[in-house]
């Protein structure tokens, strides 16, 4: 049988915890021969471990074949002890009358502590994605304040804008949401971000010329999809959580797994692809084979896809601005 592999998951008790967890344990990410230990970290607040203690109730009551070990942290220090994957999932999220930069503070709080825990505990091979908003921002943070660890082994979730996106196109085209292939989202995991289909198919078929709607594509399509967490929770109250769960487990499933050729979208620290300059966690195509994303490069940019792609680079320039003086 293979060794475990140690999984840590922040934000455990969260919502998102509770769609991702399960799945985790189930071997949705790492293939259902991987046995797996969690390592899951709270805040040290009694209301959350103790919320975080039903959690592992109930996963234990699952009874996974591949669940082979769990314990429940309050300090990323043990949390990350000799992890292979992390899901840094847990953020301070924005509370009333929060300003922007208060936001970016409390999370440069957290997202430096993690870092610096991942850099003196974590295995060197760590795969690192983060989902806690801003996504993109506090991914850059934790790789910069994790000097030891290969810059490349942090990444930020863009694949729920990329799943909604292809999810907004197979309904506009009326073919099957699995017959897509080559679709990007550019950018930051915000309102500005830029889904892309120029480049994809259906079937070998172009997708931008079945749609041929140029018009739908910047009044409808991208604004929708950029939209979509906001429509999300206006509708059920709630942030999206199951069908973000579900987009970081393809993310780190297909990053561990390979795509078989196929292009998703990850953010992933730039090296000055595209334009966009080096260490910008910045969504991009990227193909994953033998544990290693790679960015799909000579693509062709427009001029609307170049605005668009500068006016989300602009956006992250400005987080990052934001969180520089907070960086040691
Ligand atoms: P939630 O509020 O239900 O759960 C977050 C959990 O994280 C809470 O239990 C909290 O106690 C914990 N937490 C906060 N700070 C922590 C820290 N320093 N260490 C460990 N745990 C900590 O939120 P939910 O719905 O699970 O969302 C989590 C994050 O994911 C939010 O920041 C949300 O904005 C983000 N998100 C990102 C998406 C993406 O596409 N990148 C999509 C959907 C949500």
């Amino acid at each position: 049988a293979k060794a475990p592999m140690r999984v840590a998951v922040t934000g455990a008790a969260g919502q998102i915890g509770y769609s991702l967890l399960f799945r985790i344990a189930n071997g949705d990410v790492l293939g259902k021969d991987q046995p797996v230990i969690l390592q899951l970290l709270e805040i040290p607040d009694e209301k959350a471990q103790k919320a975080l203690q039903g959690v592992m109730m109930e996963l234990e009551d699952c009874a996974f074949p591949l669940l082979v070990g769990m314990t429940a942290h309050s300090d990323p220090m043990t949390a990350f002890k000799d992890i292979d994957i992390a899901f840094l999932v847990g953020a301070r999220p924005r509370g009333p009358g929060m300003e922007r930069k208060d936001l970016l503070a409390a999370n440069a709080q957290i997202f430096t502590a993690q870092g610096k825990a991942l850099n003196a505990v974590a295995k060197r091979t760590v795969k690192v994605l983060v989902v806690g908003n801003p996504a993109n921002t506090n991914a850059y943070i934790a790789m910069k304040s994790a000097p030891d660890l290969p810059a490349k082994n942090f990444t930020a979730m863009l694949r729920l804008d990329h799943n909604r996106a292809l999810s907004q196109l197979a309904a506009k085209m009326g073919k099957p949401v699995g017959d897509i292939e080559k679709l990007v989202v550019w950018g930051n995991h915000s309102p500005t971000m830029y889904p892309d289909h120029r480049f994809a198919t259906v079937g070998g078929e172009s997708v931008k010329a079945l749609i041929n709607d140029p018009v739908w594509n910047k009044e409808v399509h991208i604004p929708t999809v950029g939209k979509r967490g906001a429509a999300i929770i206006e509708a059920r109250g709630l942030s999206s959580a199951a069908s973000a769960a579900n987009a970081a487990i393809d993310h780190m499933h297909d990053w561990v797994l390979g795509t078989n050729g196929k292009w998703v979208t990850m953010g992933v620290p730039s090296n000055g692809e595209y334009g966009i300059p080096k260490d910008v966690i910045y969504g991009f195509p990227v193909t994953c084979e033998n544990g290693e994303y790679k960015i799909v490069e000579g693509l062709e940019i427009d001029e609307f896809s170049r605005e668009r792609m500068d006016h989300t680079l602009n956006e992250l320039l400005e987080e990052q601005a934001g969180v520089k003086h907070l960086l040691s």
